[in-house]
């Protein structure tokens, strides 16, 4: 009897223990499961998350260029006149990414012409024509011209004019005050520029032997300094070097005492004179400059004025083959030409300040200020010329 009661009793525990036990594991299995859904889920989140991310990657570039396309199907260009194919030139300018050959280029494309730019970018950048960039009646050929581009013989084969941009270099330290045409000039062929000089003359030289022998038409011009927006900053030359140092706070270096002279040009008077000249019948050379003559001392007060700024005149030792007088006759081009220069001084050298201002603000964003290269000068003969 006690171990029937016994038996019931131990049984009775057991079954709570049994029900206890199975609600236990129960419990741990829900849990489990539970465990497992979570673990899942935040596995498939983290997984969208990825792939998310991934698309995100392929689109991004591809909304990017869907952006440059848009923004080239609705790129404004320069205003272009229409010229009938018979007046419209096709005209190819090496050297056009350039501070000349960039101006020029806006010139003839607004004029209506067609212009294939062929450049190494060398000294000149895609910057000064990247508003062309698309535009039907551009091209922009990244080439250097030492590889042959055989450009006198494409002139020959199309009865094309040349035109050779030489230089008021060609009469050197001139013993002839102003400059005429006829005069043949007087360079040092060994001195510190003697490449330049020498090489613009041979280069002159070659264009005319090349019209007798083979007929092709040339023009000659004899630029004289020329400034304005897209010259260089650092090129040691005595516009960029004042206007950089009043900019910046730094002394204006003068060479010498001063008191040698100089006729700067404003760069859209000289394009002015290149096509007028590429139209004319006039094929002996002709000198394209500003007769305005003023002092390297003057050129520096009158730079330290318009900037506004209160840097000092320093004086440096004089420099080798550094012509004394340079000033153009430019009375050929008047009578032949029909042009002179019309751009005040004043107004051009604002121009090119604005420009110089703004691009050291670009550098400055870089935290880069270039300096101007007075060594270059000290050496040799200076780019006052
Ligand atoms: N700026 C002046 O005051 C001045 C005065 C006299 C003559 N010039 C003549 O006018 C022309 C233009 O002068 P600039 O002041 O515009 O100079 P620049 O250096 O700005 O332009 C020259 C251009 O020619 C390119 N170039 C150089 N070597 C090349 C090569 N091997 N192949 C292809 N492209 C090349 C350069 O990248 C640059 O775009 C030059 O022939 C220069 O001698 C200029």
């Amino acid at each position: 009897m006690v171990s029937k009661v016994l038996l019931r009793l131990v049984s009775a525990v057991n079954r709570r223990r049994m029900k206890l036990l199975l609600g236990i594991a129960l419990l741990a299995y829900v849990a489990s499961v539970w465990g497992n859904f979570v673990n899942m889920r935040s596995i498939q989140e983290n997984g969208e998350l990825k792939i998310e991310s991934k698309i995100e990657e392929i689109v991004e570039p591809l909304r990017e260029k869907i952006r440059d396309l848009e923004k080239s199907f609705t790129q404004k260009y320069p205003p272009v006149k229409f010229l009938s194919e018979k007046d419209r030139k096709r005209i190819l300018i090496t050297g056009g990414a350039g501070f000349v050959g960039s101006h020029l280029t806006d010139k003839l494309m607004m004029d209506g012409h067609e212009v294939t730019v062929v450049d190494n970018f060398f000294t000149g950048r895609k910057r000064n024509v990247e508003h062309w960039i698309g535009h039907e009646n551009f091209e922009l050929i990244n080439h250097d011209v030492v590889e042959p581009l055989y450009i006198e013989g494409l002139a020959k084969r199309v009865g094309a004019r040349l035109l050779l941009a030489s230089t008021s270099e060609v009469y050197g330290d001139p013993e002839v005050h102003p400059q005429t045409e006829d005069y043949w000039g007087h360079v040092n062929p060994i001195g510190p520029r003697a490449c330049y000089d020498e090489g613009k003359r041979v280069a002159e030289t070659m264009c005319y032997a090349y019209m007798k022998q083979e007929g092709v038409e040339v023009r000659v011009a004899r630029i004289f300094n020329t400034f304005g927006p897209r010259m260089h900053m650092n090129d040691g030359r005595v516009v960029s070097n004042f206007i950089l140092q009043a900019l910046q706070g730094e002394p204006l270096t003068v060479y010498g005492s001063g008191s040698q002279t100089r006729a700067f040009q404003y760069v859209s008077d000289l394009v002015n004179g290149l096509v007028a000249l590429m139209n004319s019948n006039v094929s002996s050379p002709v000198n394209l400059g500003n007769p305005e003559e003023h002092t390297i001392l003057e050129f520096a007060q009158l730079i330290k004025n318009l900037v506004g700024s209160r840097s000092e005149i320093q004086f440096l030792s004089e420099a080798q083959d550094d012509p004394q007088k340079r000033k153009p006759d430019i009375r050929k081009a008047k009578l032949m030409l029909a042009w002179e220069p019309v751009v005040p001084l004043e107004e051009g050298l604002n121009k090119a300040i604005h420009y110089f201002r703004k691009e050291l603000e670009y550098q400055a964003n870089n935290q880069y200020i270039p300096k101007p290269k007075p060594a270059r000068i000290k050496k040799g003969r200076t780019r006052h010329s």
